[in-house]
């Protein structure tokens, strides 16, 4: 899904003949391979929301393309890092049990308002023991006072095409937008979803201090740069 001003996106997984001509000459073949082949053996499809009403009505611009088939929806400003990673683990729960699932995590009081929130239950499922919840019911941004639970959805989710059909339906809910949480409900009373609380870290980079500790926590992971980057960040501090 894009949208105005975002082509950046598509021209990132596009060919870029120029680019890995230029870094050839220089002699930088391995930057040239990575560009050669950072869209290679994937296809990509785009569609475009051409108006901001909502999540829910972005994943029904995607419902042509999708089709009658199960899919995943990742919010990209969202950074999910765990050994298995997030959306994996949700196929993984899709394809043993045929129903979609979501991801959540505990959330303080609060932040309960930024979040779409669950009421659910353990679902006491022994190949994923407490971490498996079945959802009754889920409100999209609710007061700390209205909110279910403090379990908040993070932004990964794996569907059936049966989502598309509750969308349609959706009216204009939370902050007048047609909210994917609203067609969530739908389908949990229909047909059932689960949530997962996932192991790994999520990050929220969708504002600024969550932003710069993305950066910062996933830039002392690397592989490569972790090591200068602590010892910089600790002659910062001295
Ligand atoms: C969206 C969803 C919300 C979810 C959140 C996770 O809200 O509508 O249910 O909890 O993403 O980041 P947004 O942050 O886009 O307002």
């Amino acid at each position: 899904m894009t949208g105005r001003r975002k082509s950046a996106i598509e021209d990132h997984f596009d060919f870029a003949p120029e680019l890995e001509q230029f870094l050839h000459d220089r002699g930088k073949k391995e930057q040239a391979d990575v560009v050669h082949n950072v869209g290679r053996g994937v296809r990509f499809s785009y569609t475009r929301q051409s108006e901001a009403l909502g999540l829910g009505h972005a994943v029904l611009c995607a419902a042509e393309l999708v089709g009658d088939e199960p899919f995943a929806v990742l919010l990209g400003d969202v950074i999910m890092d765990g050994q298995i990673p997030a959306t994996r683990q949700l196929v993984e729960i899709y394809e043993a049990t045929g129903k979609g699932a979501i991801h959540v995590e505990e959330v303080p009081r609060e932040r309960l308002h930024f979040y779409g929130i669950i009421d659910a239950i353990r679902a006491k499922d022994p190949r994923w023991g407490e971490r498996l919840l079945q959802i009754k019911d889920l409100v999209e941004k609710p007061s700390a006072e209205k909110a279910p639970s403090n379990w908040g959805v993070t932004g990964r989710y794996v569907l059936p095409p049966e989502i598309f059909g509750h969308l349609e339906k959706t009216k204009p809910g939370a902050g007048g937008e047609i909210q994917l949480t609203d067609g969530l409900r739908a389908l949990a009373q229909e047909i059932g979803l689960w949530a997962y609380v996932y192991e790994g870290k999520t990050h929220d980079a969708g504002d600024k201090m969550g932003f710069l500790k993305a950066t910062v926590e996933l830039a002392l992971k690397d592989a490569k740069l972790g090591e200068v980057f602590r010892s910089y960040l600790k002659d910062l501090k001295a």
